[in-house]
């Protein structure tokens, strides 16, 4: 498929999943703050536009909707929690304003030279595109994480179970030592944060095959008194129910756990014996191919996830049970590396060596430090277009309403 058209298809889904998304809420629910940790929905609509308005037609000459609403959906300026008790655009005037933008950014998009080496760097490969639709994505995700804690039934339609458990046969792989090539400078929409490549030469380490289960942690929790639960997650008789989406249930035992901070996972890890893998040893175990020699864009290899290879984008409306997905393995054998929950890593967030702002500094720069922990994979709830193996996303360690769990991993 020629690139603008596939441009303008991932541009219509990315709106297709956002508005289907918030189509079953009342405009009170889409209105209203429902935790101090969230933007009202309608925040998260309309600054979806506003980001649309600045890099899709703004900033590369075209005549967009103006100054006037940057400010009240800068993300900067306004902490979550006080987002409500800005003058909003309310849900109509939203959806309005998303399909004017729209339409500028596709008008510009016809007259777009997008060729590698086009002069106009933004668009080199239809990098500002890919930096939109990942934009709109990575808000729906935030967006589904407000509905969860919203805890309201009938939020999501209906979807299918995932496919059924697969125990995988060995608990973990040994990865061997020696260099890999982390990150990528090949991949046209990756983020500043994932460049450039470089190569890093990581110690032989063991890591799990599968993330780490709900009857994993429940163990955890009969063992250790003081430990904390899950998020969601309450007490019934002798055993453990959650509320997922408005509805109790009882907690499937083979599913990776989520809603657990990096805190929580750190301390299941040490009670196993383990630690959290590093970044980089995720990110080998997931990209690399001994055969080769070669990172792979996903684990199975290069070409796009497939319902076969991953859960994401929201198919199952939660993760699937470990080793589900045996098309997915890594070339060293380790499976659900994407989708099902984002796994925290026991890295901070900082910048790869040759690190360079691009297009701005707020995307990843602001955030590296200490303070943040780097999560790795994408979750169930994290659309294709949005995740490879060389993605980094990050949270504060206490963080437990996102989609998140974790494998462990030890020395060799
Ligand atoms: C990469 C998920 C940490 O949601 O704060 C959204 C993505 N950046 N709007 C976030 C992002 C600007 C970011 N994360
Ligand atoms: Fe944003």
């Amino acid at each position: 498929m020629e690139l603008k058209e596939r441009i303008a298809r991932e541009l219509d889904d990315a709106r297709h999943c956002s508005l289907a998304l918030l189509a079953p809420l009342s405009d009170d629910d889409l209105v209203r703050q429902h935790s101090p940790l969230m933007s009202p929905l309608v925040w998260d609509l309309a600054h979806v536009g506003n980001y649309e308005d600045q890099w899709l037609v703004r900033a590369l000459g075209a005549p967009g909707l103006g100054h006037r609403y940057d400010e009240t959906y800068d993300a900067f300026r306004h902490p979550r929690r006080t987002r409500a008790s800005l003058a909003l655009l309310g849900p109509k005037a939203a959806r309005a304003y998303l399909g004017d933008v729209r339409g500028r950014a596709l008008d510009r998009l016809d007259a777009a030279e997008l060729a590698p080496d086009a002069a106009e760097p933004l668009l080199r490969g239809g990098f500002v595109y890919g930096m939109v639709v990942q934009h709109e994505h990575q808000h729906d995700e935030t967006m589904l994480a407000t509905l969860q804690l919203m805890s309201r039934p009938g939020v999501l339609p209906p979807a299918p179970p995932p496919p059924a458990a697969r125990p995988a046969a060995v608990e973990e792989v040994l990865v061997p030592g020696g260099p890999f090539t982390m990150g990528t400078d090949a991949e046209p929409w990756a983020y500043d944060n994932e460049r450039p490549a470089h190569v890093v030469d990581v110690p032989a380490f063991w890591i799990d095959v599968t993330p780490v289960t709900n009857a994993d942690f429940a163990a955890f929790l009969d063992d250790v008194p003081d430990a904390e639960p899950p998020q969601f997650w309450q007490r019934d008789g002798d055993r453990w129910a959650r509320l997922r989406f408005g509805a109790v249930e009882r907690v499937p035992p083979d599913e990776p756990v989520q809603h657990v901070s990096w805190h929580q996972a750190d301390a299941y890890a040490r009670w196993r014996g383990k630690r959290l893998p590093t970044e980089a040893e995720w990110e080998k175990a997931a990209a690399w191919d001994p055969a080769t020699g070669r990172s792979r864009r996903y684990p199975w290899g290069d070409d796009p996830p497939t319902p076969a290879h991953a859960n994401l984008g929201r198919r199952h409306h939660g993760p699937a049970p470990v080793g589900a997905y045996p098309e997915g393995a890594s070339a060293v054998g380790c499976l659900g590396m994407l989708g099902d929950v984002w796994e925290w890593t026991s890295s901070d967030f900082r910048a790869y060596p040759g690190f360079s702002a691009f297009p701005y500094r707020e995307y990843s720069e602001v955030f590296f430090g200490t303070e943040y922990k780097v999560l790795r994979g994408g979750s169930w709830a994290t659309h294709p277009a949005a995740v490879r193996t060389t993605f980094r996303n990050w949270d504060y360690p206490i963080r437990r309403q996102i989609f998140a769990g974790f494998r462990c991993a030890r020395d060799a």
